[in-house]
């Protein structure tokens, strides 16, 4: 037996913001990010349209960029305080994700974060508040997903929450949210987004409800993600479905080893200045994974459908997954994104040095490698690496070669 779940409404298209006016409670505490909902005007009109509902608002904000465990430790304090019944979650990724470990923390204060990774652990929620998701980027999905990533700080890990109990109750995905992101950030979450619905196709889990999503998002993905980083707003628009069909695919799909990698690897090197963003260390690894779970005949074949809904040609699987490969790396060609970890420059371009050193990288290399494996992504993956086949995997991400093994 599986489980299918999904937000219980998805309000869609321009306006679909004024969704707000229509929630039933009597405070609403309004999680955001760093400034850029209320720099561009959305910030005011979530609490106006709250307030319409009539509803009693409190503002958590600056909720920083891959968000620490203190930080939820503080937004679960806040909403102990101000006890509020809906929980609105408006940005990125981060404070969405930041505002569902609140939340879980709000509904159960002696939990400890550690008790919150348990995969599928969490207790029953909404005994206090209901959550309410609307995403400013077009990438994580956050609002349709079973998942938070939360960074431990202490440790430079990402420890994904995973349970269906924090899918949102309601997500609200507004394309004029999306409209202000700069061309860095559409590059970063698109292909975020393409990684969730790859992994998502083939994971062990994929099932016929989250396969048509998945491809219809890849097919979306390829049209429209370059036209939205030129600047093309109505692609723009379609590029904010794509990803939360994505989101609804993998939240039930689950992902693979893609995403064990990039949260193992995100945060492991913050202490020489920047982190590997998690949509960029995405788009570099994918095409490796690719090459590495194609040698398992069932996910090769999957790759191959793939590649014909992308009209991508071959005349059998392999070349069809070479072909894949191929386009994937040549849409970061166009996004200005690297291929390896040995060219991430701590702005994330392309450069000749980046900021990980070679010698930090490999005596690091083996802990991230058991971490990757240890990761909750990983189960779902095609094929399952061993340690050492882990260790080769981050060398040929480090240095770009070639995936022979
Ligand atoms: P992700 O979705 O990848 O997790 P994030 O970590 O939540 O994204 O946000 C990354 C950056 O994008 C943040 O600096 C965020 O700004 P705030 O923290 O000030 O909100 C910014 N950002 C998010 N949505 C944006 C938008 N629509 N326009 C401009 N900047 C945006």
């Amino acid at each position: 037996m599986a489980r299918f779940t999904l937000p219980r409404d998805l309000y869609h298209g321009k306006g679909a913001l004024e969704t707000l006016k229509t929630l039933k409670g009597r405070r609403a505490m309004v999680c955001v990010g760093g400034g850029s909902m209320k720099r561009f005007g959305f910030l005011d009109r979530a609490v106006a349209y709250l307030k319409e509902a009539g509803m009693e608002v409190e503002l958590f904000e600056g909720i920083e960029a891959d968000p620490s465990v203190d930080t939820v430790m503080r937004g679960a304090e806040a909403m102990l305080k101000f006890q509020p019944d809906w929980i609105v979650a408006m940005g990125g990724g981060s404070p969405i994700d930041a505002a569902k470990a609140m939340w879980i923390k709000y509904e159960y204060p002696d939990i400890t974060f550690e008790d919150m990774c348990k995969v599928f652990g969490i207790p029953e929620l909404r005994k206090k508040a209901h959550f309410c998701a609307i995403p400013s980027t077009s990438g994580t999905a956050t609002e349709v997903t079973a998942f938070s990533i939360i960074t431990d700080y202490q440790k430079g890990i990402k420890y994904p929450i995973a349970d269906f109990e924090i899918t949102p109750d309601i997500a609200i995905v507004d394309p004029e949210l999306a409209e202000t992101m700069p061309k860095k950030l559409v590059a970063h979450t698109g292909m975020d987004a393409m990684t969730h619905a790859i992994e998502a196709y083939v994971s062990t889990a994929n099932c016929d409800f989250t396969d048509p999503l998945a491809i219809h998002a890849i097919e979306m993905i390829q049209k429209d993600l370059i036209p939205s980083y030129n600047g093309d707003m109505a692609a723009r628009d379609k590029m904010h479905n794509a990803q939360c069909l994505a989101g609804q695919a993998f939240s039930n799909a689950l992902l693979g080893i893609v995403h064990s990698m990039a949260h193992k690897t995100g945060a492991a090197f913050a202490d020489y200045g920047a982190h590997i963003i998690h949509g960029a260390a995405n788009a570099m690894y994918l095409p490796k994974v690719i090459a590495f779970n194609a040698k398992d005949p069932t996910a090769k074949k999957r790759y191959g459908v793939i590649a014909d809904y992308m009209h991508l040609g071959g005349k059998n699987d392999d070349e069809k997954v070479a072909l894949l490969i191929k386009f994937l790396r040549g849409m970061n060609d166009q996004l200005n994104i690297p291929h390896c970890i040995k060219h991430y420059g701590a702005d994330s371009y392309p450069c000749e040095q980046g900021f990980v050193p070679e010698d930090v990288f490999l005596s690091r290399l083996h802990d991230i490698a058991v971490n990757a494996i240890g990761d909750a992504c990983t189960g779902s993956n095609p094929r399952q690496p061993s340690v050492e086949e882990m260790e080769k995997l981050l060398k040929c991400c480090y240095y770009d070669t070639e995936v022979d093994f």
